[in-house]
């Protein structure tokens, strides 16, 4: 088991450079079991989520060279095989090899994916897009065997625009015969990343970013490279950590426009921030005001932040809420906030308001997952004293070199093993 220690109270000063984007690169990777040739992947980030899904590569056979940020996937020499549930459920984007190698070799037989507790998070939008496709299911408790005489192009409409049913659907069908066209597709930036990829090996893929997505079905998948596109959410968690304690802080390698509602809420509460190309630099400010937040599909404001956002409006002078769209158990940092000394109270089941200013005291937390995880470290980087944050597997599955990254610009934080 793993636990942060942060003495907070700080000043960040310096730059944090943003990684290739985690949610991006764990769909990157199993798209390349689609390809017929080897592909490489660059900037995909050192995260224990990565691991997991080479791990799953490597059990089917597939060649794998990573060095440095650069992967290197051979995956036309696989055994296509049930992918034991020890290895599925370590993270929830084991999903995607359901989607790729159903696309691939009309059968995938997998788990239930793993994830962070934050919802039920239910499949079954992926499900129903590969029976439109043409696939049969047979679920065995949590194992699912999905299976295809033939993929065939199909008109799918999403009940949710789901950023996993949207991925998979889209793997599925690359290699379907006809068009497959995805209607209330989601549209975050990760998806046109992942089109982008597939259309570098020859996939015909139109519209992805948008919420029609149209797939006429390719044979063939050739070689093809691509860059991970930098995190949008770790960059939106070091510029709550700039708010919060920048001295002049600089982010750099941000693309603004995936994180113009996190933005667009920092200014609204006045926070002080200058752009210059894929840079921010943020400092700290006083007399925050306090705001209200509700989170959505790109390009609302990402559930994945609120989290972390929650320690910056412990510090705004007022009442902010937020009310949370996607998940519906996704506060459970705010236990471990209040008991450092923060004012925030269930209004309802899918809202939270906070009251500030307060002041955090230091003490022992657990970061339940990956995103209330940076909610604590934050509030480490900020309160008084010692804080103490276990269970941060969850954090380091997602947030690359955080430790590292955080120390280089002034915060006393470590990881510690413990027995
Ligand atoms: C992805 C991200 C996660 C982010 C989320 C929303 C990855 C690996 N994870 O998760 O970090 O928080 O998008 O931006 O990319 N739903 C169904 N049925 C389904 C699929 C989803 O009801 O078949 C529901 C979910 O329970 C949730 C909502 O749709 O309420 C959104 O989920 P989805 O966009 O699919 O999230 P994930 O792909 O799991």
């Amino acid at each position: 088991m793993k636990q942060i220690v942060i003495e907070g109270g700080h000043p960040l000063k310096g730059t944090i450079t943003v990684s290739g984007a985690k949610n991006s690169a764990v769909a990157l990777v199993p798209a390349s079991l689609l390809c017929d040739e080897d592909v490489m992947i660059d900037n995909v980030p050192d995260i224990s989520d990565i691991d997991a899904l080479e791990e799953m590569l490597e059990y089917l056979g597939a060649k794998v060279k990573r060095m440095n940020s650069t992967i290197e996937i051979d995956a036309t020499e696989i055994q296509n095989r049930e992918i034991p549930e020890k290895i599925s459920k370590k993270l929830r984007a084991s999903y995607y090899f359901m989607g790729a190698l159903l696309g691939k070799y009309k059968v995938a037989t997998m788990y239930f994916p793993g994830g962070c507790p934050i919802g039920a998070r239910p499949i079954d939008l992926h499900l129903k897009g590969f029976e439109a496709l043409g696939a049969h299911i047979i679920e065995d408790g949590n194992k699912y065997t999905i299976k295809a005489e033939e993929l065939k192009g199909s008109n799918i409409y999403l009940d949710m625009p789901s950023v996993g049913a949207t991925i998979n659907i889209m793997l599925a069908a690359v290699k379907a015969t006809g068009t497959t066209t995805i209607e209330n597709a989601a549209c975050e930036p990760e998806i046109v990343n992942v089109a982008t990829f597939l259309n570098n090996m020859g996939a015909k893929i139109k519209g992805a970013g948008t919420s029609t997505i149209i797939i006429k079905g390719v044979e063939h998948l050739h070689h093809a490279y691509t860059e991970v596109i930098p995190d949008r959410i770790e960059a939106g968690t070091y510029l709550i950590a700039g708010a919060l304690l920048g001295d002049n802080l600089k982010i750099e390698n941000v693309i603004p426009e995936h994180i113009l509602s996190l933005l667009q809420k920092l200014k609204q509460m006045g926070v002080k921030m200058k752009l210059e190309g894929d840079t921010i630099t943020i400092r700290n400010s006083d007399c925050l005001k306090p705001v209200h937040i509700t989170t959505g599909v790109f390009p609302g404001f990402p559930t994945d932040l609120q989290q972390p956002l929650t320690t910056l409006l412990t510090c705004c002078n007022g009442k902010s809420t937020i009310t949370e769209t996607i998940y519906e158990n996704r506060f459970l940092n705010t236990k471990y906030l209040n008991q450092m000394g923060a004012n925030i109270h269930l209004k309802n089941p899918d809202c939270i308001e906070i009251t500030g200013p307060t002041s955090l005291s230091g003490t022992t937390v657990v970061a339940t997952d990956l995103r209330a995880g940076a909610c604590l470290i934050l509030a480490g980087l900020i309160a008084s004293g010692t804080t103490t944050i276990q269970k941060v597997e969850h954090v380091l599955r997602g947030y690359e070199n955080i430790i590292e990254k955080l120390s280089n610009v002034g915060a006393k934080i470590r990881l510690e093993e413990i027995k």
